[in-house]
């Protein structure tokens, strides 16, 4: 069987290190051979387990492995060569040498060759779960996107471009001074690229593989969360769960807290019309920082309950959009059949529709500033929301 793959993302600070530990420690009790990693490089992992953890998986518990991806070491490995002749480039055109070394990097690249650990769990066969404790945001899995784009390039492209650095390498340094990519360096990038393809193939398989949103019941999270929600809807990425962490208990609702309550209460209302149908997992502000396995394992109970963490808790992508000739129709799941009125109301990039009582509020992405909200229908069981794009927008979509 392959293994299952579990991504915690979402703000900084707000519990995925410690939500991904308590998730892995609930695997491993069930009998799963488990390990969590995290990608992030400040890592945390090693406190919340308190066993020092490093580069390669190393055994904490019974069946259960944790490992701090170390993002240099990753690099090394999969970009040797493309560093090497980058760094000579720039180095050439002036760029002093430990800059040049910092720039032969891409910005954003250092977690995409962390999460390539990922595919190699995946083939090792040695774990039934593999559990990530990603960084801040969804950024990288926007970035993971990128290979299809990079299959194109690779397909069409790639055998030309080979072909014409042979042809030119004699002339480029003999004429130009400039040293083109070594052959090492293209084959490097050629690995790199299938790789990530291979990946991002995993990566997409709700069956598989699916993401969970780490927050807390603060509105500047939510909100971030649900951009998140959008991106990783629009790739393909599957949210089975949200966890809202750091709930104020009732008993901290007197005096001094009474105000903190009321508005986590409200944030509890807008979760639910963003995220819903998926399913709301909640842990309440523990007494204590969330450090080792008995803290660990509260913190499991109270997110999980009788669910096993390890399974599917949800199925289908929430959002789905498609655009074609300056239309745009945004479909969400709505698990219920009736008919209601629909009201729908547009604020920036906000949608919020209101129908037969139930409530959603959408984050569009920034590409549909350009399109405007021209109506709302039921269909199959899915809300339906119709854009058109507006001004010179429309026109140049026109001309296609
Ligand atoms: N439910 C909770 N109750 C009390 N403290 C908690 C709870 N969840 C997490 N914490 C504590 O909050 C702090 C931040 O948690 P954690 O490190 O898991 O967050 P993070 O999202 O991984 O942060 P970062 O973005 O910095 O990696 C830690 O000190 C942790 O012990
Ligand atoms: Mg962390």
């Amino acid at each position: 069987m392959a293994p299952r793959t579990i991504l915690y993302t979402g703000k900084g600070g707000v519990g995925k290190t410690s939500v991904a530990a308590a998730t892995a420690r609930r695997c491993a009790a069930a009998g799963l051979r488990t390990v969590v990693l995290s990608t992030d490089s400040a890592h945390s992992l090693s406190d919340s387990l308190e066993t020092q953890l490093t580069g390669i998986p190393t055994e904490v518990g019974p069946g259960l492995f944790g490992q701090e991806v170390q993002a240099q070491e990753e690099i090394e490995r999969h970009w040797e060569a493309v560093s090497g002749w980058l760094g000579e480039l720039l180095a050439d055109q002036g760029v002093d040498r430990i800059s040049a070394e910092e720039l032969t990097v891409p910005p954003g690249m250092n977690e995409l060759f962390s999460l390539l650990q990922i595919k190699e769990h995946h083939e090792s066969g040695e774990f039934d779960v593999i559990v990530v404790d990603c960084a801040p945001t969804g950024e990288t899995l926007r970035l993971l996107s990128f290979p299809e784009v990079c299959t194109w390039w690779l397909e069409r492209i790639f055998p030309w471009q080979s072909r014409w650095v042979a042809a030119a390498r004699p002339f480029a340094k003999n004429v130009l001074d400039l040293p083109l990519p070594t052959d090492a360096a293209l084959e490097e990038v050629e690995r790199l690229v299938r790789n990530l393809v291979a990946m991002n193939k995993i990566l997409r398989d709700p069956a598989l593989t699916s993401v969970r949103l780490v927050m807390t019941p603060d509105r500047m999270v939510v909100k971030e969360a649900m951009r998140t929600f959008t991106y990783l809807n629009l790739y393909g990425y599957l949210t089975d769960a949200v966890v809202v962490n750091r709930i104020f208990p009732e008993e901290a609702g007197e005096g001094y807290f009474a105000g903190w309550r009321q508005v986590q209460r409200e944030q509890m209302e807008l979760v639910g019309s963003a995220f819903s149908p998926v399913p709301v997992l909640t842990a309440p502000f523990l007494p204590r920082e969330v450090l080792g396995h008995e803290m660990l394992d509260t913190l499991g109970q109270a997110v999980f309950g009788e669910l096993a963490a390890h399974e599917v808790l949800h199925h289908e992508l929430s959002q789905e959009l498609s655009a074609a000739n300056g239309h745009a129709t945004l479909r969400l799941a709505l698990p219920f059949t009736g008919k209601g009125d629909i009201e729908l109301q547009r604020i920036g990039l906000e949608v919020i529709v209101r129908v037969a009582g139930q409530k959603r509020t959408i984050i569009l992405p920034p590409a549909m500033a350009a399109y405007e909200t021209s109506g709302a229908r039921l269909r199959d069981g899915a809300l339906e929301i119709l854009f058109e794009r507006t001004g010179d927008g429309a026109k140049a979509d026109q001309t296609h």
